[in-house]
């Protein structure tokens, strides 16, 4: 039989995990940039958890999640996003009473939603996210929205556009919610089974079915933002005039809403126009949750974040960032004596910090040297019968085809003298 990968599931291959290690290092240094420490949370947790945070009529809890008993009966998912999970821990550790009140958090890391995947969409799929907890202030929106723009900016991603809106908070929703009822009450025969639900449990989410998306009542529908209540208008306001004088360009969307169930104030979405991933594709999310910690059982603890798809930002960036880092020495030993003093050498030099590998496939010199090609060899170091006899080796040197003969003893001193001198050291 011949074995496949789940569809929807991606092999990193060798050739792909630099591109991801180049993406991830820059990840964690601008969170080091923003004083954002990672968490690692488990990446399966109790199913009620995400049933309860992301909320049980969002697409993402009744139609994408993969759950399934333990041997002990319990019921488990794989996490299909990173904030129940963090805010879960924050509520488990008690974090909110460490002295630093606001808590600022990154992660990177697989997650699970059975979706139809195409491109920059699987079913296991990777997010960098950032949940900032503990304060209600709008400049805690803002640094968390500046973070994300750093992350597109860095990655040099093109035609990106910050859009922004506010669902308010539980006066604005409640006065919202009866404001959609009553749009879509008189059309409810036309909309689907699963919008009939939606409008008795939670109406908001009518506005992101896909069966029902061309439905004339969906363009008409009220926006959040002429319900906001004053404290939610005043919030708002604050946001956008801090990104403002930060000269950051956004766009106040008024149809966003998001998909998931814990929001409310600010929400924001990073949409790419870039022709790779297809236009109007959003490559990172988020916004304010002000209720999510005390529904987890802790106290009232206001947050903030966001989530970028990592394979997303991956087909954004293209290739350009990556270079191929080359090996320092390849070592190339013919005979058998020769391939036990290689043994010897590889392992001094690695324990000295260079980066080396050596031919274990017995070939002659032309295979051998192919290989140092390949590898990005700065060095060749060729061994024969005739160095073995004289305790040393032939080094040539990639860039300048020079060969020098080195004694075993020297083998260090020359590689840093040859790069001290600098002349084709990269
Ligand atoms: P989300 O909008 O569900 O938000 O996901 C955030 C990002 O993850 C999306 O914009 C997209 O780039 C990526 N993504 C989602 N599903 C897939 C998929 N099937 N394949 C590839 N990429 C995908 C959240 O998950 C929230 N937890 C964000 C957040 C953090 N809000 C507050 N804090």
């Amino acid at each position: 039989m011949a074995y496949s990968a789940p569809r929807g599931t991606v092999d990193i291959l060798s050739d792909q995990s630099g591109k991801w290690q180049q993406l991830e290092q820059l990840l964690r240094t601008i969170c080091a940039n923003y004083n954002v420490k990672e968490m690692r949370t488990p990446i399966f947790e109790h199913t009620e958890l995400f049933t309860r945070a992301v909320g049980d009529t969002t697409d993402v809890v009744t139609k994408e999640m993969y759950s399934f008993e333990d041997k002990k009966g319990r019921s488990i998912t794989l996490r299909p996003e990173g904030t129940a999970g963090i805010a879960r821990s924050y509520v488990e550790h008690k974090l909110y009473s460490l002295p630093e009140k606001l808590q600022k958090y990154y992660y990177m890391g697989p997650m699970f939603r059975y979706e139809r995947p195409q491109n920059g969409r699987q079913r296991q799929f990777h997010q960098f996210g950032v949940e900032m907890l503990g304060l209600e202030s709008p400049y805690t929106d803002v640094e968390a929205m500046v973070l994300a723009v750093t992350v597109v900016e860095a990655l040099g991603l093109k035609d990106i556009k910050l859009h922004i809106n506010s669902l308010g908070d539980d006066e604005s929703r409640d006065a919202y919610r009866d404001a959609l009822k009553q749009h879509f009450q008189p059309v409810l025969n036309e909309l689907c089974y699963d919008c009939n639900q939606r409008f008795e449990k939670n109406p908001l989410r009518i506005l992101d079915c896909k069966v029902d998306r061309d439905h004339p009542t969906m363009k008409t529908a009220p926006k959040t933002i002429d319900y906001l209540s004053e404290s939610a208008k005043a919030h708002f306001d604050k946001v956008c005039s801090l990104l403002d004088d930060l000269e950051i360009d956004y766009v106040v969307d008024t149809n966003l809403v998001r998909g998931l169930d814990y929001y409310s104030h600010t929400v924001f979405e990073v949409i790419s126009d870039d022709p790779k991933l297809g236009a109007g594709a959003t490559v990172g999310a988020g916004g304010r949750y002000n209720t999510l910690i005390s529904e987890l059982g802790g106290p009232v603890v206001p947050g903030v974040g966001f989530a970028f798809g990592m394979e997303r930002l991956m087909i954004a960036m293209g290739d350009e960032m990556v270079e191929e880092d080359g090996l320092d020495v390849y070592i190339m030993p013919l005979g058998n004596e020769a391939k036990d003093l290689s043994m010897q050498i590889i392992t001094m030099l690695r324990a000295n910090g260079f980066t080396c590998d050596m031919d274990q496939c017995d070939r002659g010199l032309k295979g051998q040297f192919k290989s140092a090609d390949r590898f990005h060899a700065h060095f060749s170091m060729i061994i024969g019968e005739d160095e073995v006899q004289k305790e040393v080796v032939n080094m040539k040197c990639n860039h300048s085809k020079e060969q020098t003969i080195v004694p075993l003893e020297n083998i260090v001193e020359f590689i840093e003298k040859h790069y001290e001198g600098g002349h084709h050291h990269e």
